[in-house]
């Protein structure tokens, strides 16, 4: 049985009760992170729970984030995770249990804190080289995507009709262009430089991707944030896929088409060669005895 923590309180997971009237259940009025775990070492915790912050501030949703990083290392140890290769811790922070109403409730109330940790596999490095297919899809959702609420239902959807088309993702597109995936940023290599969409309010400003972009800059590899309009994907070397659970993901057909000769990039290759060796760095230094 996992352990999993709630509202303060570290328990058994089918101990774990959250009222029907939890604004998340009734609303989606929430807010959720994923924060990676290598060998139980955080990776880029103080990015991910300074987006946490800043969609708790946007949704004014009052918390101290104090105990966070604390409570994320117990779960891990917690639910022996310490040796697993790869895992995560999953929080999610809702307003909180009141009538159901449109607007904050009347009188204050504690938000909902709720976390869990569980492993997650790499795919080997067979799957890996054969690349993933995506599907293009209608991006259906709000106007305020950068703030990561648990109001999902347009990815589910999105995601569920690419693996109905037989692919493995979903690439979501809106007025033209190639905005990102249900659930990881999007990046095409034109020419030997590899392209993202512009941090705006239309994407997820990923940690993933903001660590990618700057191991790019650090060795040489021209970047540029500019929309990638999907008739350009025809002409693109290389797509590829970041995020917390596909670290870089190399995507070699759209909509059935190979990109380029389906075979998965250099510019890929190399970019996801230098995140893990972030990642083995990460880990080794957070072993090193402290001088
Ligand atoms: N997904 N874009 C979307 C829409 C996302 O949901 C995510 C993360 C990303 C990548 O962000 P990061 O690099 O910070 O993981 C981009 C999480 C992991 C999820 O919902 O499970």
């Amino acid at each position: 049985m996992s352990i999993v923590f709630l509202n303060g309180d570290f328990m058994p997971k089918d101990e774990a009760k959250i009222s029907p009237d939890d604004r998340g259940f009734l609303l989606a009025d929430g807010v959720y992170e994923v924060t990676p775990f290598y060998e139980g070492v955080p990776f880029a915790i103080d990015e991910h729970l300074a987006r946490l912050e800043r969609g708790l501030a946007w949704m004014r949703i009052s918390l101290d984030v104090g105990g966070l990083e604390a409570m994320h290392r117990r779960l891990v140890s917690d639910n022996d995770l310490e040796s697993a290769p790869t895992s995560l811790v999953y929080l999610q922070i809702t307003r909180g249990v009141a009538p159901r109403t449109h607007y904050f409730p009347k009188d204050p109330v504690e938000p909902t804190v709720y976390a869990f940790a569980k492993a997650w596999d790499r795919p080997s490095p067979e799957r890996w080289s054969q690349g993933f297919s995506v599907a293009t899809v209608p991006d259906r959702r709000w106007s305020r995507v950068d703030v990561k609420t648990v109001c999902l239902l347009p990815n589910v959807i999105a995601f569920q009709d690419a693996i109905e088309a037989g692919a493995d993702d979903a690439l979501l597109v809106r007025d033209g262009v190639a905005i990102e995936g249900a659930h990881m940023n999007f990046w095409a290599v034109f020419d030997g430089t590899a392209v993202t969409h512009p941090i705006t309010n239309n994407i997820l400003s990923g940690i993933t991707r903001g660590i990618v972009l700057e191991m790019a800059r650090e060795n040489g590899i021209p970047v540029q944030e500019r929309p990638i309009q999907i008739e350009e994907l025809a002409a693109a070397d290389e797509l590829f896929f970041t995020g917390t659970t596909g670290e870089v993901r190399p995507c070699t057909r759209v909509d059935g088409d190979p990109v380029k000769d389906g075979a998965v990039g250099p510019v890929t290759k190399r970019l996801s060669d230098l995140f893990r060796a972030r990642v083995e760095q990460v880990k080794e230094a957070a072993r090193a005895p402290v001088a």
